[in-house]
């Protein structure tokens, strides 16, 4: 709680402070903790219904804690166009689960993204912070078997 007070009281004075507000907290703990709806609400003189209306209109912003890894494929028309939604299916599989999920073993949480500027080397995906392209079904695997077999640092 003393982090979440920390940082809401960092970023108060900003203009349009909630979502650089929410945009940090989801930095500190890769998600937006139900806690902190309470002291953004409080701090910025909102509602709990008006602070989470936000969080739930954005994709990018997590309700729960994800897995160690975080994958995100590119759903946008120039990614679906070079086979997004083929490797989309294929990792859904290897993973068996949907988008917003995670993995049984707890290692990687899908999510679908947007365009990452990367559209002339699709289909794109990150893998925690790093952006890859051209990425096919062996690609996607390698990562896979990398992701699995190590542990996310603490951040
Ligand atoms: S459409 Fe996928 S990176 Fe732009």
């Amino acid at each position: 709680m003393q982090r979440i007070w920390e940082i809401a009281q960092a970023h108060r004075q900003m203009p349009g402070a909630l979502l650089p507000m929410l945009h940090a907290l989801q930095d500190e703990f890769r998600y937006v903790p139900d806690e902190a709806v309470a002291v953004i609400a409080s701090t910025l003189n909102l509602s709990r219904a008006e602070v989470h209306g936000v969080i739930s209109f954005y994709h990018h912003f997590r309700r729960h804690a994800p897995g160690r890894h975080v994958v995100q494929i590119c759903r946008a028309e120039a990614c679906q166009s070079m086979g997004a939604a083929a490797l989309e299916a294929h990792a859904k599989h290897m993973l068996g689960c949907d988008y917003h999920e995670t993995s049984a073993d707890n290692a990687v949480t899908l999510e679908p993204v947007y365009c990452l500027g990367n559209c002339a080397c699709g289909p794109s995906m990150v893998v925690d912070d790093e952006v890859v392209g051209r990425v096919d079904t062996a690609t996607f695997d390698a990562y896979l078997q990398e992701l699995r077999g190590t542990t996310r640092e603490a951040s």
